[in-house]
C-alpha cells in the first residue's frame, strides 16, 4: 500500500529543473541555444504568453528549429520541441538522428521538455544526446536517456 506523501502530486516532488545548473556550455551548445532563442521570437502564444524555442542538431550537421504554436482549442497546441522535430523529419526524412537538443523560453522560467515531447523525440534521438533547457538558476544539461528513462515502446507479439 502506498503510504508516501499524501495526496501531493508528483509534479511537486519532481527533480525540479533547478538542480545542478550547468554554467559552462561548449560552443556547439551555445550555437544551438542562440538558434532556439531566435525561433522563440516567432512563437505564437496568445493564450499562455509562454514563448518557447527549440533547436535540434542532426547527425547530418543540420540545425532545425521550432517554436510553440498555440490554438484557441488549447489542446491542439504544438510545443517548440515537437515543432522542430516534425520540421526535421519533413526536411530530411525519417532516418534523421538527433545529436543535441536546446530549449529556451523568453519568459525567464524553467522549462524542461514536456512528457509528450520527450516521447516524440525518443524515436529519433540518440540516447546520449545532450538536452539543454532553462532551469531556475540557469541552463541545465543532461543526456536524453536521463530525461526519459522509460519511453513507451510497442513490440507486439
Ligand atoms: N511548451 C513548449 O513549447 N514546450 C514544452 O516543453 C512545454 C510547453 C509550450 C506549449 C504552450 O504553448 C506553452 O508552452 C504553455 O504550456
Amino acid at each position: 500500500m502506498y503510504t508516501g506523501r499524501g495526496d501531493a502530486l508528483a509534479s511537486n516532488f519532481m527533480a525540479v529543473a533547478n538542480q545542478n545548473p550547468n554554467t559552462t556550455l561548449d560552443a556547439a551548445i551555445e550555437e544551438l541555444l542562440a538558434k532556439a532563442r531566435q525561433a522563440a521570437i516567432h512563437s505564437y502564444a496568445p493564450y499562455s504568453g509562454f514563448r518557447v524555442g527549440a533547436a535540434i542538431r542532426l547527425k547530418n550537421g543540420a540545425i532545425v528549429v521550432g517554436t510553440n504554436v498555440e490554438n484557441v482549442s488549447y489542446g491542439l497546441t504544438i510545443c517548440a520541441e515537437r515543432s522542430a522535430l516534425v520540421s526535421a523529419v519533413s526536411q530530411f526524412g525519417p532516418a534523421i538522428r538527433i545529436e543535441a537538443v536546446a530549449v529556451v523560453n523568453l519568459n525567464n522560467a524553467a522549462s524542461p521538455p514536456c512528457g509528450a515531447c520527450r516521447q516524440m523525440l525518443s524515436e529519433f534521438v540518440l540516447p546520449d544526446a545532450p538536452v539543454v533547457f532553462p532551469s531556475a538558476d540557469g541552463q541545465r544539461i543532461m543526456p536524453f536517456s536521463e530525461l526519459l528513462p522509460l519511453a513507451f515502446d510497442m513490440k507486439l507479439k
